[in-house]
């Protein structure tokens, strides 16, 4: 059972920018209370809490059961044996959890769970380019809702985009929405001479589309030997200049890895979070960019899904998009094993 203590010197190094990922010892105490009545419901409705790297401290301290990114997260779900499934992140994650378990109650606590990169294309954009460029492999981002997956070919996530697009026999390839991930995919196939002719779509991460290759030479310079860390959903000029490029995990796990001393990472500012409480002897530079879609989870929300859920917190898919989509992630875990 989590105590006022074992809270706190998790939640206690956390720096980031936002006062909300402050924690004094009299604030972890005033958890306790809703984290306990979680624990027990979990038990109670023999639940599983998941919970993406950019959501609350107190969340991923205080009651998640899995930690991650998309790619983890949805392995996770796929090898849960839990009944029910308590996705604390954005909509299309929980959808990704339902797609793969169909048979289960899956509850999305968000009741924001938009994400502006997820929601640039609608399953009518896709129809649409589909009429247009024939014989194309169409790869989806995972972060589109399960309407579009269920159109598309093959799903990547950050972890594996790279991978996935070099093993795609086809030569002719549709990439959507994310039209910055697309281009750094593009400059990665050139890298390794993979020839293949890749379309974009014009979707982009209101949060990650923001850093500017000029904040990376100024953090450079002000910081001599800081390591940059950057997620693929930025410009290629900003990773272009990174000494590491991954998912949120990745980068987690690169910062576990280094000898380094200093980082400065271009994502969410919860991964910064996450570094600082694991990692507190290490330095970690920079500005606080959060999402606000993920940062709309909170422990009082997953109380209520978890005590006595609405209509609207349950993922409901058609049975047209649940088999659609299936297949479409499916083909991801083949590509990407
Ligand atoms: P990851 O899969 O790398 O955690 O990314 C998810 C995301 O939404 C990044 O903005
Ligand atoms: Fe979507 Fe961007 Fe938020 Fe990730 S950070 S969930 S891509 S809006």
């Amino acid at each position: 059972m989590l105590d006022v203590d074992r809270l706190y010197e998790k939640l206690k190094n956390i720096r980031v920018g936002n006062p909300l990922c402050r924690f004094t010892r009299e604030r972890c105490e005033s958890l306790l209370p809703a984290i306990s009545r979680i624990e027990e419901l979990k038990r109670e409705r023999n639940a599983v809490i998941l919970a993406h790297n950019y959501v609350a401290p107190e969340i991923l301290y205080g009651v998640a059961d899995h930690t991650g990114d998309s790619y983890g997260l949805s392995k996770t779900a796929l090898q849960s044996g839990a009944g029910v499934i308590v996705f604390a992140a954005v909509r299309f994650m929980a959808e990704t959890a339902k797609i793969l378990n169909p048979g289960k109650t899956v509850l999305n606590p968000n009741r924001n769970g938009a994400c502006s990169l997820a929601d640039s294309i609608g399953p009518a954009d896709v129809r649409r380019l589909r009429a247009e460029f024939p014989g194309h492999t169409f790869v989806c981002y995972i972060n589109t809702s399960a309407a579009v997956k269920a159109l598309c070919d093959v799903c990547v996530t950050s972890s594996n985009v790279y991978r996935i697009l070099e093993r795609i026999e086809n030569e002719n390839v549709y990439f959507l929405p994310d039209k910055l991930m697309g281009q750094n995919a593009i400059q990665h196939l050139q890298s390794k001479g993979v020839r293949k002719n890749v379309r974009v779509y014009e979707g982009a991460c209101h949060v990650h589309e923001e850093y500017r290759p000029e904040s990376v030479d100024f953090v450079r310079a002000q910081n001599p030997g800081v390591e940059v860390l950057v997620h693929p959903e930025c410009r290629p000029a900003v990773v272009g200049k990174a000494d590491f490029t991954g998912s949120t995990t990745g980068m987690l796990d690169y910062v576990r890895r280094s000898p380094g001393q200093s980082f400065f990472l271009l994502t969410e500012c919860g991964l910064t979070g996450i570094l600082q409480s694991e990692f507190p002897e290490k330095r970690f530079v920079g500005s606080c960019t959060m999402c606000e879609y993920m940062k709309s989870n909170s422990l009082a929300d997953i109380l209520r899904v978890l005590e006595n859920p609405s209509p609207e917190d349950h993922v409901l898919l058609s049975p047209e998009i649940l088999e659609g989509a299936r297949r479409c992630v499916e083909r991801m875990f083949e590509y990407a094993e």
